[in-house]
């Protein structure tokens, strides 16, 4: 996918620079990211909601991956942004992103990160809860402005994904139940609060969905919850049908194409809103996953093995769950390649192992391979969202660079962590006073 490509010389390619030399020049393990394909999926939704003649946003969210660099290119292509967290807002703001068309999620929302969200000016909150509710109030009239805020609603629908990662059924920590009737709770409360202005409401019902039924399903939800909202007198004017978006790990994925993910969105609102005679809202999607990921490959260096005759082999990179989590978390599935042999059948199954002090730091079960050698450079693919976003200190291993790539020229874009930082902020042990500074 991308501008991914094997060489005359047998090395795998990706924005017209040789993986085998990135491995070199910049360390491993690297991430590097296709920037034209990142763009291309960006520009996939804008394409599809352009079509659908409805007023949209497509607000990426950051924490798929968060870096300097790529809040300034989701900017550039016309993105708004979800962020979750103080670090994701100040990293936006870093880069110039304009606040007015950031919004920020989460569902323990601290005072700090509430007041710092408003003193910056960005365009929304979206509300998780009663708590927060109070909270964004108070800070509000404190600071003397008015904030807009969408509130997050639990729609109870079930997304066939990965328990951890769905996020829309009633059981979950985020968002107003629906079906307990705190969304209409909710909608009241913020009527009587001077300093909010409910500018619309949010559902993300969770993340690699592979199906459109949840969406339709959920928006049929939220167009009933937003109807009583409109009777309440409530400014609603937006929709957010959250990310969830799915990609292809391996051949076992089928994801649609992004087009027929918002074609689906777009259906399903106007029939929704249209049939109870109410406006159609602006739609805003927060995909992720689909914007980062495929545009992502993690390079490491090939070390030990180990061979447990007619039981596995297993070979080690320089890498592991502290990049890479998600085998360990949600038995994820990637596929990989020796970069440096790209053209040499992969004739023989190894499972892919990291170097955490850890049975579990596995990148992948039984990956088809070419025999690997010591100093050979694996690629794995598809690792652009939730593999940086994640990454770990455990072992003290320092964090992993990430370039971007196009047309054969090179940004460094995070700079690979040394072992000293890693123990920068440690002090030694030395009792004081309580209260001393
Ligand atoms: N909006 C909200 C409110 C979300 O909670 C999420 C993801 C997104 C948007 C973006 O979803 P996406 O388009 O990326 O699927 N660490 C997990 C994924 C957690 C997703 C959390 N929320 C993983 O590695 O699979």
């Amino acid at each position: 996918e991308g501008t991914m490509k094997i060489g005359p010389e047998g090395h795998l390619w990706i924005g017209g620079c040789d993986t085998v030399a990135l491995a070199r020049r910049f360390g491993t393990p690297l991430f590097v990211y296709d920037e034209a394909y990142l763009r291309a999926r960006i520009r996939a939704f804008h394409d599809a909601f352009a079509t659908t003649g409805l007023r949209y946003e497509v607000a990426y969210a950051a924490k798929a991956f968060c870096a300097l660099a790529m809040c300034q290119l989701v900017q550039e292509e016309g993105c708004a942004l979800d962020v979750v967290s103080g670090g994701e807002l100040y990293t936006a703001l870093a880069a110039g992103f304009p606040p007015e068309r950031i919004h920020m999620h989460g569902n323990n929302k601290t005072m700090a990160e509430i007041e710092y969200g408003i003193e910056s000016g960005i365009g929304a909150f979206v509300v998780d809860n009663f708590t927060e509710l109070e909270m964004v109030e108070e800070a509000a009239h404190r600071l003397g402005r008015t904030v807009d805020v969408l509130l997050r609603v639990a729609p109870g629908v079930e997304a066939h994904t990965h328990e951890f990662i769905s996020t829309g059924q009633q059981d979950s920590k985020f968002g107003f139940d629906r079906a307990t009737g705190q969304a209409r709770q909710a909608m009241a409360r913020v009527r009587e609060l001077n300093h909010l202005r409910c500018i619309g409401l949010h559902a993300h019902i969770g993340s690699q969905i592979f199906e459109t039924e949840g969406f339709i399903a959920a928006i049929e939800r939220m167009a009933e919850v937003y109807e009583e909202g409109v009777r309440m007198g409530l400014p609603l004017a937006v929709l957010n049908v959250g990310g969830g978006f799915g990609i292809r790990y391996t051949d076992e994925d089928d994801p649609l194409p992004i087009r027929q993910y918002v074609e689906a969105i777009a259906g399903a609102v106007k029939s929704a809103f249209t049939a109870r005679g109410l406006a159609i809202p602006a739609v805003w999607v927060e995909p992720g996953r689909s914007i980062a990921g495929p545009a992502g490959i993690t390079l490491y260096t090939v070390g030990t093995q180990k061979v447990i005759p007619g039981v596995r082999n297993y070979v080690a990179v320089d890498g592991g769950m502290t990049d890479n989590p998600r085998y360990a978390l949600y038995g994820a599935k990637y596929e990989a390649v020796l970069a440096n042999r790209a053209h040499e059948a992969a004739d023989e199954v190894w499972t892919v192992a990291g170097k955490c002090c850890e049975s579990g730091d596995i990148l992948i079960r039984d990956a088809r391979l070419a025999p690997p050698r010591p100093g050979d450079i694996l690629a794995v693919f598809g690792t652009g969202a939730y593999n940086y976003a994640m990454i770990s200190h455990y072992n003290r291993i320092p964090h992993a660079a990430v370039v971007f790539v196009r047309d054969g020229k090179t940004a460094l874009v995070v700079e690979r962590e040394t072992w000293a930082d890693v123990a920068r902020f440690d002090r030694p042990l030395r009792y004081e006073a309580e209260g001393e500074t």
